[in-house]
């Protein structure tokens, strides 16, 4: 069930784990957020095409979600409504909560983020509030609303997060800290929620190969990331088995829980000489 140290017992899980069935996406809506690339569009064309669930799509670029919608159209009879948004202003994230309201929503992959790679002094006041409105404030909105719905349809939640908040990121360290919220507010809920008709899953990949990580600046880091399909399918499978914090990968659920009993001053040490020495190549230190 968890990713983290060893499963549960069975006797711990009749206590602790989702007393649920899993989902079944066909003919279900679903909402997906950071629908236009990487991992978000890849969820989306795997939940539609492998799955047949209809979908609202989320982001800012609007030809990326009609291309994301024609592509599903060739392979699968799912419906797919587009919805552009800023998630990072509260009046849009309110609009596509109302114009998805008319759909009885099973699931809400809520995966829109961003990233900043850099010193965090170079991180604007503006840039770092768009940060958390995106990764942390709409979550929440949506969250928020989304629940009591979900709950009649027996639906299921998955807040997209990271490794990054479960490890601190030196060099990410604001977006690190925005997706510690997400395990912290997802774990939290999960339980708050254990026994009602609804499941909250946290998902936290390790890095993945997306335009997030496109820059000049992670090209040292490259060799550790993860094809985002892969990254998907596993997300798809974490909300489908409603399952608690889920990290894809067996290297790195193992390392993570390794990294679990070192000193975290070591690994984030260690982490943090990584990111230094990614970003030094590429700024001349
Ligand atoms: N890449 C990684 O290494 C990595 C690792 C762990 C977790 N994650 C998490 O996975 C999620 C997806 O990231 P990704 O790697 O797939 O990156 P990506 O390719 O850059 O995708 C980010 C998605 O979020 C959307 N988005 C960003 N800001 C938005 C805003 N203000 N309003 C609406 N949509 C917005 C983007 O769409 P528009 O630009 O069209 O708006 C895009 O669809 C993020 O939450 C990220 O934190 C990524």
């Amino acid at each position: 069930m968890c990713c983290l140290g060893r499963s549960l017992t069975r006797r711990e899980a009749t206590r602790y784990a989702w007393p649920m069935k899993p989902m079944e996406f066909r003919d279900r809506w679903l909402l997906v957020t950071g629908a236009s690339s990487g991992l978000g569009r890849e969820m989306a064309k795997i939940l539609a095409t492998e799955h047949g669930a209809n979908l609202i799509v989320v982001a800012r670029r609007q030809e990326r979600l009609d291309s994301l919608k024609a592509e599903i159209a060739i392979a699968s009879s799912a419906q797919v409504v587009t919805v552009r948004a800023d998630l990072s202003r509260l009046e849009d994230t309110d609009r596509v909560l109302e114009e998805a309201a008319p759909y009885p929503l099973y699931g809400a992959v809520l995966n829109a983020g961003v990233t900043r790679f850099g010193p965090h002094g170079d991180l604007g006041w503006d840039a770092f509030r768009q940060m958390l409105d995106t990764n942390v404030t709409s979550v929440v909105r949506m969250t928020n609303s989304l629940l009591p719905s979900l709950e009649t349809t027996n639906g299921g939640l998955l807040l997209v997060s990271s490794m990054a908040g479960i490890f601190p990121v030196p060099y990410q360290t604001a977006y690190s800290a925005t997706k510690a919220f997400l395990v912290h507010f997802g774990c939290g809920l999960f339980h708050e929620y254990k026994g009602r008709r609804v499941s909250i899953t946290t998902y936290a990949p390790s890095g993945l190969v997306s335009e997030m990580t496109d820059g000049e600046r992670f090209t040292p880091l490259r060799r550790w990331l993860m094809p985002t399909e892969r990254a998907a399918r596993q997300g798809v499978e974490a909300l489908n088995l409603r399952k608690y914090l889920y990290i894809p990968g067996i290297v790195n659920r193992v390392g993570g829980a390794f990294a679990r009993l070192l000193p975290r001053q070591l690994t984030t040490g260690i982490v943090g000489d990584q990111y230094r020495n990614a970003l030094g190549r590429t700024r001349g230190w």
